[in-house]
Formats: C-alpha cells, sequence, structure tokens
C-alpha cells in the first residue's frame, strides 16, 4: 500500500536529515530544503499555511521580513500534537496554535535572522519549508530581500518552489526570471499556480499550457492550488473547511478539472509531491553531504591531533601550547601572539 510504501521508503531519508539536523549539522553542511519564493502577494504564505495548518501572517504589505523555517514532521495517528517557535534567543513551546500567527509577527519583526516554526502532527506532511521575504519589483526596497533570496535558492541543496498566480502574466513574474538565473536548466524548481478562482475568463487556457508545462518548462514541471482569498479569511473560513472549497472548486470546473483528474491540482496532492521530491533530492544530495562530512572530519582530526597529550605542565610552554591549538598554524596573528608571549614571559 501507499503507507507501507511511505514508511519503508520515504519515512527514513526524512528520519537521516532531521537526525543530521538535530545534530546541529546543518551549522556546517547544507541540508536540502524547499524553499518559497515568488512576487509579493503571489500567495507564498497561503500555500505555506494550506500545507502546514498553521495560520501566517499575511497581508498586501511587505509581510515577510525574513525568512521563516517551517519544519514540519508528520506523526502516527493518534500521537498528538506539538509546536515550537524561536527565534534568536526566544524559544517557546506552543500549547495550540492560537497566537502564533503574531508571535511569527514578532520574530519577523525583531530579528532579520530566519524564525523558526516546529510542529510534529498527524496532519502535517514531513517536510520542512522555508518562506521567504517577497520579492518586490521596486530596486530601492527590493534589494535586501533579492539578494538574502537569491543566497538561498542558490544553494545547491533547495529545491525552489515558485509560486506565480494565475491572473498575471507568466512573463512578467520575477520570481521566475530569478530562479532561471540560479537554475537555468529548471532542475531544482517546481512551480506553483496560484489564485485560480481570480483567472481573467478567457484565459483559462494558457493556464493549462502553463501547468501542462508548454509555456515556461521547468524539469518538475507545475502544480496548481486554490487557497484562501482575502474575503474567505475575513469570514473565517477555516483551513479545513478551506481545503473541501479547493476539492470542490477544481473537481468541477469546466477547465481545470483536467488538471485535477490528472494529479496536478489540491494542496493536499502539492504535499504529496513536494514530499517524494525531497525525497529523490536527498538521495542525490547523500553523496555531496558525506564528501562534505569527510572533508569536515579531516580538519576535525587534524585539529586534533595538534591537541597531541594534552597541555604540558610547564606554565609557559602551556601557553604557547595554547596558542597553537586554538589559532591555524600558519595565521599572522600566531605570529604576533607568540612574539607577545615571548615578551611576557621573559
Ligand atoms: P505572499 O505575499 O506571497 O505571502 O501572499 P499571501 O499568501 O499573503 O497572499 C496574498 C493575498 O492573496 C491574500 O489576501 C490571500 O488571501 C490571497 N490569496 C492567496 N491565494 C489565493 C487564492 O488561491 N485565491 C484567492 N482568491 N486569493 C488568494
Ligand atoms: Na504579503
Ligand atoms: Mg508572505
Amino acid at each position: 500500500t501507499l503507507n507501507q510504501q511511505y514508511e519503508e521508503k520515504v519515512r527514513p531519508c526524512i528520519d537521516l536529515i532531521d537526525s543530521l539536523r538535530s545534530l546541529g549539522v546543518e551549522k556546517d553542511l547544507a541540508l536540502p530544503a524547499i524553499a518559497v519564493i515568488g512576487d509579493q502577494s503571489s500567495g507564498k504564505s497561503s500555500v505555506l499555511e494550506a500545507l502546514s495548518g498553521v495560520a501566517l501572517p499575511r497581508g498586501s504589505g511587505i509581510v515577510t521580513r525574513c525568512p521563516l523555517e517551517l519544519k514540519m514532521k508528520r506523526r502516527k495517528e493518534g500521537e498528538g500534537w506539538y509546536g515550537k517557535i524561536s527565534y534568536q534567543d526566544f524559544e517557546e513551546e506552543l500549547k495550540d496554535l492560537a497566537g502564533v500567527e503574531n508571535k511569527i509577527r514578532e520574530g519577523t519583526v525583531y530579528t532579520v535572522l530566519p524564525s523558526i516554526l516546529e510542529i510534529a502532527s498527524p496532519d502535517v506532511p514531513d517536510l520542512t519549508l522555508i518562506d521567504l521575504p517577497g520579492i518586490t519589483r521596486v530596486a530601492v526596497s527590493g534589494q535586501k530581500g533579492n539578494i538574502e533570496n537569491q543566497k538561498f535558492i542558490t544553494k545547491q541543496e533547495t529545491i525552489s518552489l515558485v509560486v506565480v498566480p494565475c491572473n498575471v502574466d507568466i512573463a512578467t513574474t520575477e520570481a521566475l526570471k530569478m530562479a532561471q538565473e540560479v537554475d537555468p536548466e529548471g532542475e531544482r524548481t517546481l512551480g506553483i499556480m496560484t489564485k485560480p478562482d481570480l483567472v481573467d475568463k478567457g484565459t483559462e487556457d494558457s493556464v493549462l499550457q502553463i501547468v501542462h508545462n508548454e509555456v515556461f518548462p521547468l524539469k518538475k514541471g507545475y502544480m496548481i492550488v486554490k487557497c484562501r482569498g482575502q474575503k474567505e479569511i475575513k469570514d473565517k473560513v477555516s483551513l479545513t473547511e478551506a481545503l473541501e472549497r479547493e476539492e470542490a472548486f477544481f473537481s468541477e470546473h469546466a477547465y481545470f478539472k483536467t488538471l485535477y483528474d490528472e494529479g496536478h491540482a489540491t494542496v493536499p496532492k502539492l504535499a504529496e509531491k513536494l514530499t517524494l521530491e525531497l525525497v529523490h533530492h536527498i538521495k542525490r544530495s547523500l553523496p555531496r553531504l558525506e564528501e562534505q562530512i569527510e572533508k569536515k572530519l579531516k580538519t576535525t582530526q587534524a585539529n586534533l591531533d595538534k591537541c597531541g597529550h594534552g597541555p604540558p605542565p610547564d606554565a609557559t610552554e602551556r601557553i604557547g601550547y595554547l596558542i597553537d591549538v586554538s589559532l591555524p598554524a600558519d595565521s599572522f596573528q600566531t605570529h604576533i601572539l607568540d612574539i607577545r608571549v615571548t615578551a611576557f614571559t621573559k
């Protein structure tokens, strides 16, 4: 069965990366992740919240100022819910999702470092997603965000989700251009079409062509989703209800039903595809990861060797020894320090 396949093939990969992450390996090595990029108000946060079931700060202005890392871990049925938010020095376990939106907002206001939201639940997919600040067309205010975005999606280990609304001309999408610059072959890029309910009458066919990968081809292709619009948020339509509405929307749509039947539509299908893409990506990244670990191990071993049998008993020698083990042997600083220490101990 599908579930069995999941437990046998998908789970071990996700667990491996997760345990590497929890060992703090990420500080030294780049672990595979998925970054969401898109023009301002294209629907990035909406896609993330639909995937995670977590209401995220959104709106029409630039809401996401710094990256938000959303780490989701699927639990077995009946294992309950766990949540934690952290940014810079702040860390708090969550009892539920009430108020989490404001906490994320605080996190993204007070620091430029990524805020991290961890969720474990039977209702989330096994995914780590990064919500990046929107790409703005205005150079002055957009510059910093764009450079940060570029840094994220340039990393070989990142899959880019490029979010494009159905009601704008795909040719003018900054996010796709940016993705194309860092990933010319489109190997690591998956297109997500949003706002299908706002598509201009008469342009449905061109949306079909885009999702069928005929307009702006990407190796990983396209998916199409419908999230909560402004009115649905105002009317407090829940995320669960929104998923039901999405399913009804696609399965009954005159043009988009084809996409639904082909498995190109809806948030749950997207979650499924992303998990498989991530596993595929992790498998491909493993040789490089191993290489990086080997290299790290070598330098660590060399540093350890320098420590020899520990500090010598003689106090003067001990200072020299400490300088030796704490600084690279050939550095200019070591030389200066050596002279000073010699002067001092003489
Ligand atoms: P972001 O700036 O890219 O993170 O975009 P948001 O997720 O904040 O969405 C911008 C606006 O578009 C919000 O008002 C959302 O409610 C709305 N929106 C997002 N997805 C959809 C959709 O599928 N249909 C409709 N009608 N509105 C959407
Ligand atoms: Na926004
Ligand atoms: Mg956003």
